[in-house]
């Protein structure tokens, strides 16, 4: 008999539940619509300190065990996975809990891992120790289109890596406390963009960062600017901010033979050839997107799938705590170079 997973939802908010019933979204587009969808998980419990939104979880997902404090959840239902869905403010102190609590043997933990590189430590400390494998929610990194283009990359089909650029920028005001919203743009969404930096161009060696805060330096930025080197020579150039009046979340590939952009509106290849406007010059030709080809998983059922395989076989997710850490090293170099006069900040921290 095929072996089910009991799942409970701590933090039944958004991502967890909610984004579910967007009309317009791919499904799943969420974590609860990943574990219905998955053949070897069932949501058996939920938590949140919010009671209305417990209910309205527990009625869309036909939910009865239903918790505000988790510790009671991890105690009374014995979940074998969690995901932690709740703010980024608690993600270290819930993981670290379920981690040393003995039955749990999985965890779906969303991004940013935490707020800071020392509870994000301690996180995935806890995991090892315990041996509970633990994914974090950088969701394009299971999505098939990034999948294949980091796989053609890494085979070499499309050349060699030269240079990354990106983009994260959304609505958010910046009149915003960097304390009470938690730090600002850049950390939100961009930690999506930089996580995808690492997936397509490896380790970091250092950052320069600059930002812009209109409304001073308690308060979050409207634009933060990044420029990557890569430990491979590769370089980068992230940009993220708010205050503009729509999201963008777009990165654009180039290596010495071709150029890839993805994002959430674009999928477009690009190779090197002869021009056919110029006598003697190569220039860049749009071409037809590579199909999937096996790789077209829906990237929340993919975040499951690789946190089961890691149950079962030890083997490390794609998306692992050490990825989560390092996507929030390279924000924390940012920042702080961005504080110490825009000097570049070597990794790691
Ligand atoms: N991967 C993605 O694309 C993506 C998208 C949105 C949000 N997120 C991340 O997911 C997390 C949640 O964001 P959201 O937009 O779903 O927020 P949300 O406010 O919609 O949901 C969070 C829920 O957690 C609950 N909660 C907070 N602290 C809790 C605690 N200690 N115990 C139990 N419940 C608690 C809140 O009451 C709320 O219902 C954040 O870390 C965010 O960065 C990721």
């Amino acid at each position: 008999m095929r072996k089910v997973y009991k799942v409970a939802i701590i933090g039944c908010g958004r991502i967890a539940s909610l984004l579910e019933d967007d009309p317009l979204r791919g499904k799943p587009a969420s974590h609860s619509g990943a574990y219905c969808a998955h053949q070897k998980t069932k949501i058996i419990a939920g938590c949140d300190i919010d009671p209305d939104n417990l209910k309205a979880f527990g009625k869309r997902w036909k939910v009865t065990a239903l918790y505000g404090d988790y510790r009671e959840l991890l105690s009374f239902e014995k979940p074998d996975i969690i995901s932690v869905t709740t703010w980024t403010e608690s993600h270290a102190e819930i993981v670290t809990y379920a981690a040393k609590s003995g039955n749990v043997k999985g965890i779906y933990c969303e991004k940013p891992i935490a707020i800071n590189l020392t509870q994000a430590k301690r996180m995935i400390r806890a995991c090892k120790k315990h041996n509970v494998a633990m994914v974090v929610g950088h969701e394009r990194r299971w999505d098939g289109q990034y999948r294949m283009i980091r796989n053609m990359l890494h085979s070499g089909e499309l050349g060699e890596l030269k240079s990354i650029t990106g983009y994260a920028l959304g609505a958010s005001p910046p009149k915003l406390s960097r304390k009470k919203s938690g730090r600002g743009p850049m950390f939100h969404d961009g930690t999506h963009l930089i996580d995808l930096f690492r997936f397509f161009g490896g380790d970091v060696e250092s950052v320069t960062g600059f930002d812009e805060r209109p409304f001073g330096d308690k308060c979050v930025e409207s634009t933060a600017v990044g420029l990557i080197r890569f430990k491979n020579g590769a370089s980068g150039l992230i940009i993220g901010g708010g205050e503009r009046g729509y999201f963008h979340f777009e990165i654009d590939i180039h290596t010495d033979k071709a150029r890839v952009v993805l994002g959430n509106h674009v999928a477009e290849l690009y190779m090197a050839e002869e021009s056919k406007r110029y006598t003697g010059f190569t220039e860049l030709a749009k071409k037809p997107f590579p199909p999937l080809n096996g790789h077209g998983v829906n990237a929340f059922v993919g975040g499951v799938a690789d946190l089961i395989k890691e149950i079962e076989t030890g083997e490390r997710s794609i998306s692992s705590g050490e990825d989560g850490y390092k996507a929030l090293e390279v924000i924390t170099a940012l920042y702080k170079s961005a504080g110490n006069g825009k000097t570049p900040v070597e990794l790691p921290l």
